[in-house]
């Protein structure tokens, strides 16, 4: 396993914290001596990643809600200044047939899939921007390259989500670094949610690798992208999906 010392005491705000591969990242930077902030909506399993990681920072916050990412941010700087590492990894997927998505629904999806990496993405730009230096990583999915059934306002989530990255790459070059891992299928509760054992059986008879891909191994690519080895990487997309888009 890659050890990055430079990230020891770099300071990293990841949201999805709580749960599947934000909590993976979370136990690889806090094991690199990161000083990690973990914002997550559910204040039940945060408290978890608080005992069991001592020194986290808990930040109970729903990033598609601009006061709350504000609020988080604050404390943020209260405790050590800005963050150097943005891992805007929170996201939702529902399962169901295009033309029964709700508009409740679409904004639902929207509204934590990118416009949470857009609130979090701002403060933390801002942040870097003075600091003179940064790197903004976002969690997309290989459903941003391809229009996979039944996932319509997920698809389109993580497709903005990809051009968000590009812009922000773009715009704050060459001081703050931004790129999205775009991993395949993960083994991770959310996945577990929508897919019977049937379902995931099959999945993994359809990838070349035959099988899912652990959080960790998705934790490994977040850390090479936010380590010094990066440092010539910007605007790309970094898929991770055991070969399912080749
Ligand atoms: N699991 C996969 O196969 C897969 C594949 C590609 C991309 N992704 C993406 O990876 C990211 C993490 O997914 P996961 O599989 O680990 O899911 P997960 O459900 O295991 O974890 C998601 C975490 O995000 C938190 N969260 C959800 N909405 C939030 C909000 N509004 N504000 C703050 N926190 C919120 C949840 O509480 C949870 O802790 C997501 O962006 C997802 O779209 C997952």
């Amino acid at each position: 396993m890659a050890q990055y010392p430079e990230l020891h005491e770099r300071r990293v705000v990841i949201t999805g914290a709580a749960s599947g591969i934000g909590s993976a990242v979370l136990e690889r930077f806090f094991r690199a001596g990161a000083r990690v902030a973990a914002l997550d909506r559910d204040g039940a399993a945060l408290a978890k990643v608080a005992q069991r990681y001592p020194g986290v920072l808990p930040l109970q916050a729903d990033v598609s809600c601009e006061s709350e990412v504000q609020a988080a941010f604050r404390r943020v700087d209260e405790a050590w200044g800005g963050p150097d590492i943005l891992i805007a990894n929170a996201g939702i997927s529902l399962r169901h047939r295009f033309e029964e998505i709700t508009l409740d629904e679409w904004n639902a999806v929207l509204g934590v899939n990118l416009t949470g990496a857009f609130l979090t993405s701002r403060e933390a730009v801002r942040r870097m921007q003075v600091q003179g230096q940064g790197r903004i990583l976002l969690t997309a999915s290989t459903n941003g390259y391809h229009g996979h059934a039944n996932y319509a306002d997920y698809n389109a989530s993580k497709a903005g989500v990809i051009l968000l990255m590009k812009t922000l790459a773009a715009e704050y070059a060459p001081h703050i670094l931004a790129n999205a891992v775009c991993p395949g299928y993960v083994l991770t509760p959310m996945q577990r949610r929508e897919y019977t054992d049937e379902m995931l059986e099959a999945v993994n008879q359809s990838l070349p690798l035959k099988r899912h891909a652990d959080p960790d191994e998705v934790a490994g690519l977040f850390m090479f992208l936010a380590s010094d080895e990066a440092c010539y990487i910007t605007g790309q997309c970094l898929t991770i999906d055991g070969g399912e888009t080749i």
